[in-house]
């Protein structure tokens, strides 16, 4: 059950590039969210990730303490004034351990320096993108997915998001309920553009509507038998994938046995990938 946190009145900084929780949303007891002060300065482009963590405990010696710091994936929208973040939660992660137990009122740290790979800049103008995540690795597509430049850029926008449990599902499920039904996002992103939007969930140890992962599901050709799609082909599909790393391998494998070929920042070309956040 999703527990929400209101905001309380905000502190005043006291760690170096602090930023203060407004919001925190618990999807399941290994799942997170949150919602932190944005930067005034901090310009990002929708799908990059920045390093954002708390204070490590004092160093035995010196008594001086470090930032612990993690790569996460904004999953906000460039236009939002604040930022968002998804976490899992691991019971002795350095950081998320910790990280969990935030509330709104506390600060983090964020080093404003977005960078990374999903971006629009790395892939060629294509038809069709696809946007392949399992568990957390939705988080930069959450922000992708609220971009009215993803749309305006392709004639259809597919997003698969594979979890072991249907509870892992939830937050992926209620940001494409919120893109087709906010105002605020049918207003920016528009009607006709929204409607290019289609979600394809499975999950892989627990009953739901569509089970398998992702991998097996494109081998087969079911995902696109499902969809009604022609399979993929390197003049209409682009694609970014963000998940485990054998999920990201494998994936790769099988777009390249497609014949898209991976792309960079510098160097545009049909997929991109990234790994999602482990602790
Ligand atoms: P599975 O349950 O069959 O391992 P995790 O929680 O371990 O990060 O996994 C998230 C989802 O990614 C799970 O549904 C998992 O399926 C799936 N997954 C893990 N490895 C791969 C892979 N190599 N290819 C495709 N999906 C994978």
């Amino acid at each position: 059950s999703v527990t929400e946190a209101e905001a309380k009145p905000v502190n005043k900084p006291t760690l170096p590039d602090a930023q203060t929780v407004t919001s925190v949303r618990h999807w399941t007891d290994k799942l997170f969210s949150f919602r932190v002060t944005r930067p005034q300065s901090l310009r990002f482009r929708s799908g990059e990730f920045v390093m954002i963590g708390l204070m490590g405990e004092p160093d035995a010696k010196t008594g001086k303490a470090k930032p612990l710091l993690r790569a996460y994936s904004i999953a906000s929208p460039s236009w939002d004034e604040e930022l968002e973040f998804y976490s899992i939660k691991v019971q002795d992660g350095p950081l998320t351990s910790r990280l969990q137990h935030i509330e709104p009122g506390d600060e983090i740290i964020l080093r404003p320096k977005p960078v990374g790979t999903l971006v629009h800049d790395a892939l060629l103008p294509g038809k069709r993108l696809w946007l392949f995540a399992t568990g957390t690795g939705i988080a930069p597509f959450a922000s992708l997915l609220r971009d009215p430049q993803t749309f305006e850029d392709y004639d259809e926008v597919i997003l698969t998001h594979t979890c072991r449990e249907v509870g892992e599902l939830t937050y992926g499920a209620e940001l494409i309920q919120s893109i087709k039904d906010d105002e605020l996002l049918n207003e920016l992103i528009g009607a006709e553009n929204l409607a290019k939007l289609r979600y394809y969930p499975t999950t892989t140890r627990e009953e739901s509507p569509k089970m398998g992962r992702i991998t097996d599901l494109m081998r087969s050709g079911e995902v696109f038998e499902d969809l009604g799609v022609e399979p993929i082909s390197p003049d209409r599909d682009r694609a970014m994938v963000c998940g485990n790393l054998a999920f990201n391998l494998e994936i790769k494998e099988i777009l390249e046995g497609f014949g898209l070929e991976e792309g960079a920042n510098s160097d545009p070309k049909h997929y991109v990938v990234e790994k999602a956040f482990l602790d």
